[in-house]
């Protein structure tokens, strides 16, 4: 994994936890969708590592595909309006459709998303977060398949950046503010 040096500040989520969590999650998935095909869809890039853990957990059959999108605007805060820079190769009329993403911050990508992906006409969207943040409470969202509840802290690894580094790291961690605050 990538070397942390002094900018990692603790781990918040081991590896081991993680894997547990996904497991379990994919258990769940296994006994709801019995008898059905998936369609999982990540979301580019912070997903590829759940996208990665959940579909070997998984029993079902399921297809993989991939979306990537990037808030407009240049602040800090994503401002709930979606630039499609990817989308999806499946024609997902019919399907049933998973999201899976690392994160849940605001919950404004994936409200857009589930929104965008639902007007398609697929058999059901339901949502699969690795993390999920407080405020993200705060816009309506239906999240089936949550793994852990984390406080606002900035956190990265196991697919989530600090521009762009750190994606790699196994576990999940907390920044050091001097990495991201004044130096
Ligand atoms: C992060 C994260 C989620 C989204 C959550 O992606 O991976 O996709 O932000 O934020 P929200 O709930 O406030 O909308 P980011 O835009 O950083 O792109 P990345 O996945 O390529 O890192
Ligand atoms: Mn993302
Ligand atoms: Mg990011």
């Amino acid at each position: 994994a990538a070397d942390m040096g002094k900018d990692l500040e603790r781990v918040l989520i081991t590896e081991e936890e993680l894997q547990a969590k996904i497991k379990e999650l994919a258990g769940r998935i296994d006994e709801d969708y019995a008898g059905e095909e998936l369609l999982i869809v990540g979301v580019l890039k912070g997903a590829v590592m759940v996208m990665a853990d959940l579909a070997r957990a998984l029993h079902l059959p399921v297809q993989m595909d991939w979306m990537a999108v990037s808030s407009y605007g240049a602040g800090t805060k994503t401002s709930g309006v979606v630039r499609v820079l990817k989308d999806l190769d499946t024609d997902i009329a019919g399907r049933h459709v998973l999201v899976v993403e690392d994160i849940i911050d605001s919950g404004l990508t994936l409200s857009w998303l589930v929104h965008n992906l639902k007007s398609r006409n697929p058999a059901s969207v339901e949502i699969c977060a690795a993390l999920r943040k407080p405020d993200a409470v705060k816009v309506p969202l239906d999240v089936k398949y949550i793994g852990f509840d984390i406080p606002n802290e900035f956190v990265i690894g196991y697919g989530l950046d600090y521009a762009e580094r750190y994606r790699n790291l196994p576990f999940i961690g907390t920044l050091a503010p001097h990495v991201y605050g004044a130096s």
